[in-house]
Formats: structure tokens, C-alpha cells, sequence
């Protein structure tokens, strides 16, 4: 459950509220093995999501975080269905949803939604935010007109919007103002899973807390889980229940939020935590661990073994040989390196 003080956006010094974790139950979704491969104007295969597997609890934030073009996007679009994944399951409530097609597929995206970096992504310039935000009831035939404005006003009104503003075109209105359109938009349906995909990353720094907390009073009231991608660790380590930090298609490490931010695993999670100047707390601060060097290689010719390898300064002749186990390293706690025991405690 996210609980976001927009000073600790700010590097604040104190340590976030403890949540209240949502229970170990079913998971609302469980994505196994997923692979997302597309082929580049050369012909060229690009593994963009090679081989994820997770869960989502219903009423948890799952963070996923990781550096440019590491393939957090494309893992959002496939899970909602907005491209087809090339191989690997996606389970919603029991239901393939990557073998659905049509109509069912049609039906079962309702449950499913994503709110985008770009506030103006999924606003139409010459509708008013009323029509679109009333729009995916039009779409799926629900209620008849008054009442479909009725709700349309309705979720306006609880992301802040007020009647005049619902009058006006997208460019009338500001950034954060179109956030909170397109948070009312998402919600018209009353989805149960919500990917949010760098949503606050476009906002100014001064109204990114008080998005943020919009997400986090609507999760409360709706019950709804969110898969929340962003690169900024500030955001992620607040708002979410477990983080994957994803490198190259894959998961690098997995767990829940304080052991990623404390006590990480990976040195790539190491190294990000390290890198990270502003938003991390000092009290997440380790000093001593050396920041990432170089750039994330061409996912059209990842390293051998472990893709990290490249970058990692404890990388060994085994590293280039054998690809990592993803493997348990505590409860709840998932790690895909030969060595994160040994590295963890040389460096503490
Ligand atoms: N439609 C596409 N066709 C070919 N390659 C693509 C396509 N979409 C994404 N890619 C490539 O897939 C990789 C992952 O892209 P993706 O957008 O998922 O990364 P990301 O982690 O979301 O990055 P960012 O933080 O910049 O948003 C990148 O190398 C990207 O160039
Ligand atoms: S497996 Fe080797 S290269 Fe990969 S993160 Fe661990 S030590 Fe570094
Ligand atoms: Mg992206």
C-alpha cells in the first residue's frame, strides 16, 4: 500500500511509515516467463522482456525500476495487452490473458489499466476532458448517456477536477491537471490492476507528492493494486510494497521494498542505490559501494552469462560462462548473481 510524504521525494532524512503489507494470498496476477522479442527495421531479433516471472497481491504496489531501455515499458504494455507477448503466461484471476483474444480479450482489459509518462497520451487535444473521460464508457456500452456523464463527473470530482475544468479542452489545463484526468480516465471502469508508467516523471518536482498521494488515496479506497515503473528510486522505494529491479529483459533482484532499499542484494541494485544523488535518503545511502560505470549494453547483443557483467566491478570468469539461477536469498527475497552473499558482506 503506498504512503508517499512528498518531502521524502525531497531527501528527506527520516525512514517512511511501515505499511500495512497486503497478505500473502492469491495473486491477482502472475506472469510467468514472459517474453516480449521484436524485430528492428534490419530484421534484427531484440529481446526486449526475456523471461519475467511475478506476482501481483490484489491491493499491492509491485515497483519495477531500472535504467533507460531495460525494457520496463514494454513489460507494462504486455501485461495490460497492449502488445501481444511473444511466449510466456500472463494469469489474471485464473483467466491466460496472453492467450485471450477478441471479444474476451476485450472484456477482461477493462480490469486492466495504464496511465502513462505523457499526460497527453491518452487525451484526445479536440475532446473535452469531461467526453474524455466519459469515453471508455461510450466504448463499452455502459448505462445510458446521463449516466455515463454522471460517472464520468463522478471520478472527475474525486481526482480534484472541478465541473468548469471538466469544460475545457487538455490544453487548458496543466500538467498535473492532466494526471489527474487521466487517473479519472483509468478509473471510469473501476479496474482492478493499475500500470503506472513513469507517471509522475513528467510533473513538476513540487506537485509529484500530491499525485502520488492521489494513487495512494484511490488504491485505499478501490482496493487496486498497481505495477509502478519509474527509474527514480526516490519514488519507487516510497511507494511500493516490493520492487524488481530489472536490467537488459531481465530481473536483476526482487524482494520486499526495505530489504531492496537497505539491504540490496545485486550490485547492480548496489550500484543504482549508489548512483542514486538526490532522492535516496541519506540513511539509504551505502558510501561505500562504488557507483555504476558505463552504459547499458545493446539488448540486441547482451553479454553472455550474466548480463551485468560488463559493468560489475566483482564480475569473474564465471560470470561470462554460466547464466545466474534466479534463486532465494531470504524470505520473500529473489537475486539472480553467483556471488551477491560473499559481494554483500565484503561491503559491509
Ligand atoms: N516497438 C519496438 N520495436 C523495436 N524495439 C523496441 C520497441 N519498443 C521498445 N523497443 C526496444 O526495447 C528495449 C526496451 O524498451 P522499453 O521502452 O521497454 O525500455 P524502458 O525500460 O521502458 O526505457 P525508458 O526508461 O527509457 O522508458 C529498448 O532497447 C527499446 O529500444
Ligand atoms: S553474477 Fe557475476 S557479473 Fe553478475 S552481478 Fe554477480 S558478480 Fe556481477
Ligand atoms: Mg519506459
Amino acid at each position: 500500500m503506498i504512503s508517499v510524504k512528498p518531502e521524502a521525494l525531497h531527501g528527506a532524512r527520516t525512514a517512511p511509515e511501515p505499511r500495512s503489507r497486503p497478505d500473502d494470498g492469491p495473486p491477482l496476477l502472475s506472469v510467468d516467463d514472459l517474453r516480449v522479442t521484436f524485430t528492428t527495421a534490419d530484421g534484427e531479433s531484440l529481446k526486449a522482456v526475456d523471461g519475467i516471472s511475478f506476482d501481483v497481491r490484489p491491493g499491492e504496489t509491485f515497483g519495477v525500476i531500472g535504467e533507460s531501455g531495460s525494457g520496463k515499458s514494454t513489460l507494462g504494455r504486455a501485461i495490460v495487452r497492449l502488445l501481444d507477448p511473444t511466449s510466456g503466461q500472463i494469469s489474471y484471476d485464473g483467466q491466460d490473458l496472453a492467450r485471450l483474444k477478441g471479444r474476451a480479450l476485450r472484456q477482461r482489459r477493462r480490469d486492466l489499466q495504464i496511465i502513462f509518462q505523457d499526460p497527453n497520451a491518452a487525451l484526445n487535444p479536440r475532446m473535452t476532458i469531461l467526453d474524455s473521460v466519459r469515453e471508455p464508457l461510450d466504448v463499452v456500452g455502459k448505462g445510458d448517456r446521463a449516466s455515463r456523464i454522471a460517472r464520468a463527473m463522478d471520478r472527475l470530482d474525486r481526482v480534484g477536477i472541478t465541473p468548469e475544468q471538466a469544460r475545457r479542452y487538455p490544453h487548458e489545463l496543466s500538467g498535473g491537471q492532466k494526471q489527474r484526468v487521466n487517473i479519472a480516465r483509468a478509473l471510469t471502469l473501476q479496474p482492478r490492476l493499475m500500470v503506472c508508467d513513469e507517471v509522475v516523471a513528467a510533473l513538476d518536482v513540487s506537485i509529484r507528492g500530491d499525485v502520488l498521494n492521489l494513487f495512494a488515496e484511490i488504491q485505499r479506497e478501490m482496493g487496486l493494486s498497481y505495477v509502478f515503473i519509474t527509474h527514480d528510486i526516490g519514488v519507487v522505494s516510497h511507494i511500493s510494497d516490493r520492487v524488481a529491479v530489472m536490467y537488459l529483459g531481465r530481473f536483476m533482484e526482487l524482494g520486499p521494498v526495505e530489504a531492496i532499499a537497505e539491504r540490496p542484494m545485486h550490485p547492480y541494485t548496489r550500484a543504482l542505490m549508489a548512483a542514486e544523488p538526490v532522492p535516496v535518503p541519506s540513511w539509504q545511502r551505502a558510501p561505500k559501494r562504488p557507483p555504476l560505470q558505463g552504459e547499458i549494453p545493446s539488448p540486441l547483443n547482451p553479454p553472455s552469462g550474466c548480463r551485468f557483467r560488463t559493468r560489475c566491478p566483482h564480475a569473474r570468469a564465471a560470470c561470462a560462462e554460466t547464466v545466474p539461477d534466479w534463486r532465494p536469498i531470504a524470505r520473500n527475497h529473489l537475486v539472480a548473481c553467483h556471488f551477491a552473499e560473499e559481494i554483500a558482506a565484503a561491503e559491509q
